[in-house]
């Protein structure tokens, strides 16, 4: 039996994905995929309870975690807009991870506070998961969108990713770069107005491992050489000066005719959920994989992760 490097670990960046355990990531991915497609569900986690602990607005994290856990035969604690909790009573998030700790085996957690995953992570007895830490990370989204564009091309190296919109606060996007970036022969675009470009600290941290990076503010010039169109929603609530946000907010918009310029290849991708920047006259081109496979395979990864880091003898 080999060791599973997740068993009893705390998922809390995007950074502790390798090449090694990102195979068995897409391995275990596939593997759940054919459960659902085929049985719809199994009984692996039967026992098992998983706290879905969320201190901001989430549809498709939320759900598709509970839907894992679900379809593993395991079951789940909803925790979701904290306001009828001991929250507003002044408790701590120490001690609400700790009180949830000793009902369930594993937590999900999403709180508006960069660092809050790793925080959770030292006070709690069983593993955290982080399901976005404020503009921080959101490992889970990397793992399902990688997933999603190895599923379409097999492979990373080679492709030319544009990644595009709120770059500086968008944290799937932190986390996505990150992840592709381990592999050396992959071309980054980030399109961003010249105020959201991506975090010198996360730059920098591509820039060393040599991947070849180009930083543009329009997506025209790129868009026919693109593989993967990335699109991420412009991140309202951490603006504090809303005419600025106003200015921004569809500085990107896909439409119909502006893929007219992409390769027939091309997939657009968006985390969702997308308040205008891809026009819906665009969702039944058959390069959208936003609203079906990208979402599907959330579903599919959670399960993945969700089963081995609960189960030794995963892997
Ligand atoms: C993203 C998030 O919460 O960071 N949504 C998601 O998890 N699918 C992206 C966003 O809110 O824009």
């Amino acid at each position: 039996m080999n060791k599973n490097p997740f068993y009893n670990h705390d998922i809390l960046s995007s950074e502790q994905y390798t090449k090694e355990n990102l195979e068995i990531l897409v391995n275990v991915s596939r593997e759940m995929k054919s459960i659902v497609e085929n049985v719809g569900s199994t009984d692996v986690l039967k026992g098992k309870v998983m706290t879905a602990l969320f201190y901001e607005p989430s549809s498709r994290t939320f759900a598709s975690f509970i839907a894992a856990m679900q379809r593993l035969g395991g079951s789940f604690i909803p925790l979701q807009g904290m306001t009828y909790s001991s929250v507003t009573k002044g408790e701590n998030l120490e001690d609400t991870v700790r009180t949830f700790a000793c009902y369930s085996d594993v937590i999900v957690q999403r709180h508006p506070e960069v660092g809050s995953a790793k925080r959770s992570a030292a006070a709690s007895p069983v593993p955290v998961i982080n399901a976005g830490d404020g503009v921080g990370e959101h490992p889970t989204q990397a793992l399902l969108d990688y997933f999603t564009i190895i599923e379409h091309f097999n492979k990373i190296n080679g492709l030319t990713i544009s990644l595009v919109g709120d770059l500086l606060n968008g944290r799937t996007i932190h986390s996505l770069v990150k992840l592709i970036s381990l592999y050396n022969s992959v071309t980054i675009n980030l399109v961003s107005p010249d105020i959201l470009k991506l975090p010198e600290y996360i730059l920098k941290k591509i820039k060393d491992r040599k991947v070849k990076i180009k930083e543009l503010d329009r997506l025209e010039p790129v868009i026919g050489k693109s593989d993967v169109v990335y699109v991420t929603r412009v991140q309202k609530e951490r603006f504090t000066d809303m005419n600025l946000y106003e200015k921004l907010k569809h500085f990107y918009i896909i439409t119909p005719q502006l893929l007219k310029k992409a390769k027939k290849t091309t997939i657009v991708m968006h985390p969702l959920p997308r308040v205008g920047e891809i026009e819906s006259a665009v969702d039944n081109d058959p390069r959208a994989v936003y609203i079906s496979d990208q979402m599907r395979n959330g579903m599919y990864t959670r399960m993945a992760l969700l089963s081995l880091v609960l189960q030794k003898n995963k892997f």
